[in-house]
């Protein structure tokens, strides 16, 4: 059978090495909020290993939601204009919302969410997310919760997909040129 692990040029991060990052996350997140109740918010569909990885490292109540978003536009990733597919089931008044992403690349699906959510009268509202790329970020979003900045490459696995495909990847690799060009 084909190991999809050969359409990587380059692994970036073991499982080993994700899950050491995910719980010094978790560790920060315990204690910042010992004692308030915290809201994930997980976005669909690359944010779904973390959100499970997290939460289990977490030891506070994690109580999980999910949101699915789409940008409009061009062909190209995302415009900035984004669109609700599935909203959250809770209602955000009063509570503490940590959004969790798999990675902020230009920021714009992030930038739109955060005040999307902060328009719903949350007590507070954070973001976590695994992976940001700097050089291809294009609005400022202040993230309180990152593990780690990577270069402007074309990044898959750990939820991170190509056309659906390498979610499933346990590490997060650069994606082969070959298989998209
Ligand atoms: C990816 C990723 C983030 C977003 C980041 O999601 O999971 O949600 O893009 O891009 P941005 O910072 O440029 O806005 P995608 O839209 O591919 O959907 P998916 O999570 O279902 O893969
Ligand atoms: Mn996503
Ligand atoms: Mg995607």
């Amino acid at each position: 059978a084909q190991d999809v692990k050969n359409d990587l040029t380059e692994v970036l991060y073991t499982a080993e090495e994700i899950d050491a990052k995910i719980k010094e996350l978790a560790a920060q997140i315990d204690r910042d909020y010992a004692d308030k109740d915290v809201l994930l918010v997980g976005v669909l569909k690359g944010a779904v290993m973390v959100m499970a990885d997290l939460a289990r490292a977490m030891h506070i109540h994690a109580p999980m939601d999910w949101m699915a978003v789409s940008s409009y536009g061009s062909g190209t990733k995302s415009s900035g204009v984004v669109r609700i597919l599935k909203d959250l089931d809770a209602d955000l008044t009063g509570r503490h919302v940590l959004i969790v992403e798999d990675i902020i690349d230009s920021g714009l699906t992030l930038s739109w969410l955060k005040a999307n959510l902060e328009s719903r009268g949350p007590a507070s509202v954070e973001i976590c997310t695994l992976l940001r790329k700097p050089e291809a970020q294009k609005v400022e979003i202040d993230v309180k919760y990152v593990g780690m900045d990577i270069p402007n490459k074309f990044v898959v696995g750990y939820g991170l997909d190509f056309a659906e495909n390498y979610r499933n990847l346990d590490c997060i690799g650069i994606l082969a040129p070959h298989v998209y060009e």
